[in-house]
């Protein structure tokens, strides 16, 4: 077995939306080309858009769905292609955020009667913070979308990336008449509801060939050679390296409900995005290539059955070969763990994995030894940057309504937060609690669980805070800080000082005036 063969095979990547644009039909069109699933519909969304808060239940159980589905790896044209989920309700964009850091790309779908949605701009911070390549899918052309310049210009406005379209529409909406792919001077014409791939590929060199104004009429042939003037002179040639360096995002324009643009898409993708790349640990960066094992937890699942407390941790392998039943060091805990059921994610199944490289994901059942950025190694003390918290949007005081409970409570938040559901602040003293979220679902999630999975009852207080903060810095300063602030002093899971503040202007002040302290709003710094 060779090492880096295995490593240049693979494409591990996110596809990130806001919610309705695509993502689910998009993921599914891939899988179909993929041949990792016969049939439209197989994909079963992890979407929870359309359930209320209150549906408390369903949430649950499309969360159980998303188990399935979290990712899902097939093979095309040689290559091996894990595609990550995320879910797209934005009360669990944590999850996301933290997909993203598992990822080498990422191909973001934007809806093109909306634009960038509110979103789609939180998702393409995250992205930029770590230079990760992305991809723009315009999707849903055939419908009366915004004109596609505007939209262009919308992309680099609102997420700040310089974008080069790759294919241009001609026309739009009832009008559509196909793509033109411009790094290879052909036209893809349309055709509603393809089952399969369009033989419809025109060749066309040159664009003043009277063929296209036979193809796609005279008035759209021309207002297409405009387009592509003004395109070759206002965004110059695409380099792949701006790509890569997360500097330029290739754009392209299709249909995922039609079947629409999406073989371009996948190709062109399989041959640009970046195969398994080095990381940076908090002692060294690691290469994909060092035969020693190296891989981080991004993600932990809890089993839906109460009968059962066991969860799934999602492993990212880093460098080196994972191997079933072999020993390998957790260096948070200082101790050896081999794993006897490691599995791997077959499309809506799970398989027995006996050993995975570099970009693969591994699903590891786990009793409660993994936090999230967890790092495993063959001995080597190491731990993965790059896992960030960003500070939660609500916040409230966990109260213990069952005094006899306390442990049950205790150990339960405990484990709750190390899923990532929610993140945990004590204050010392009186040992209060604060829950951070980015939405109101979690609060629910954490009682239910609390009370049905811990014999727990708690009740929440909302808090009136705006951000938490992270605070660095020269400890005198935090010293004299914090005796004035304390009652907005917490700690995190970690016990790294946390400033709870109440609002932007008090942020703003405590800024201006503490000029020896930093305050992060994420907590990529630490580690
Ligand atoms: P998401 O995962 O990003 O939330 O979006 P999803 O794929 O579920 O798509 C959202 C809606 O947009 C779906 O319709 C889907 O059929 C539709 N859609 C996706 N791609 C296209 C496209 O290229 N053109 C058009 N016209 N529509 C598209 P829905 O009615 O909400 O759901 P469903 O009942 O069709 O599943």
């Amino acid at each position: 077995m060779n090492l880096k063969s295995e490593i240049l095979k693979r494409k591990t990547f996110a596809i990130i939306s806001h919610p309705d644009a695509g993502k689910t039909t998009l993921t599914e069109k891939f899988l179909l080309f993929g041949g990792a699933i016969q049939t439209a519909g197989a994909v079963k969304s992890n979407k929870i858009k359309k359930a209320a808060t209150s549906d408390f239940m369903e949430i649950e159980k499309q969360r159980g769905i998303s188990v399935a589905t979290s990712v899902m790896t097939f093979e095309y044209g040689g290559k091996l292609v894990n595609i990550l989920d995320t879910p797209g309700h934005k009360d669990f964009a944590e999850d996301t955020y933290r997909t993203l850091t598992a990822v080498d790309s990422v191909i973001l779908v934007i809806d093109c009667v909306k634009g960038v949605e509110e979103q789609t701009e939180r998702l393409m911070e995250v992205c930029r913070m770590r230079q990760t390549p992305v991809i723009v899918f315009i999707n849903k052309v055939d419908r009366d979308g915004r004109d596609p310049f505007d939209l262009l210009d919308e992309l680099e406005q609102k997420l700040n990336i310089k974008v080069r379209p790759l294919s241009w529409p001609i026309n739009g909406g009832r009008e559509f008449k196909g793509v033109y792919k411009i790094y290879d001077k052909s036209i893809n014409l349309f055709e509603a509801n393809k089952t399969k791939i369009s033989k419809d590929m025109v060749r066309i060199d040159d664009l003043s060939d009277p063929i296209l104004d036979e193809i796609v009429g005279e008035k759209d042939a021309n207002q297409l050679r405009q387009d592509i003037e003004l395109i070759e002179g206002v965004y110059g040639d695409f380099k792949v390296e701006e790509y890569l360096e997360g500097r330029e995002a290739p754009v392209f324009f299709g249909s995922a409900l039609n079947n629409f643009g999406i073989k371009e898409l996948l190709e062109k993708f399989l041959e640009i995005a970046p195969f398994p790349q080095p990381r940076q640990s908090s002692d060294r960066e690691v290469s994909p290539d060092e035969p020693k094992f190296s891989g981080f937890i991004f993600k932990i699942h809890a089993n839906l059955d109460p009968r059962h407390r066991d969860r799934i941790a999602f492993l990212r392998v880093c460098s080196g070969e994972f191997e079933r039943n072999k020993f390998f060091h957790h260096v948070r805990l200082h101790k050896n763990m081999k794993f006897a059921s490691p599995f791997t994610f077959m499309a809506d199944s799970k398989e027995l994995l006996e050993n995975a490289f570099a970009g693969d994901v591994v699903g590891l059942y786990d009793t409660g030894n993994f936090k999230i950025g967890d790092t495993l190694t063959e001995g080597e003390e190491l731990m993965y940057k790059g896992i960030p918290s960003f500070s939660p949007e609500i916040f409230k005081e966990l109260i213990n309504l069952d005094p006899m409970k306390s442990k049950q409570l205790e150990k339960g938040i405990e484990q709750l937060t190390d899923e990532g559901v929610a993140q945990l602040y004590r204050q010392e003293p009186g040992n209060r609690k604060f829950i951070g979220t980015v939405g109101e679902l979690q609060f629910e999630v954490i009682q239910y669980r609390l009370e049905n999975e811990y014999n727990a009852k708690c009740r929440f207080e909302p808090r009136n805070f705006f951000k938490a903060c992270w605070m660095t810095g020269d400890a005198d300063a935090i010293t004299e800080f914090i005796k004035f602030r304390q009652k907005n002093i917490v700690k995190d899971k970690d016990d790294n000082l946390v400033f709870l503040a109440e609002t932007s202007w008090i942020l703003n002040t405590a800024i201006q005036q503490n000029p020896k302290i930093e305050f992060h709003t994420t907590s990529e710094f630490k580690v």
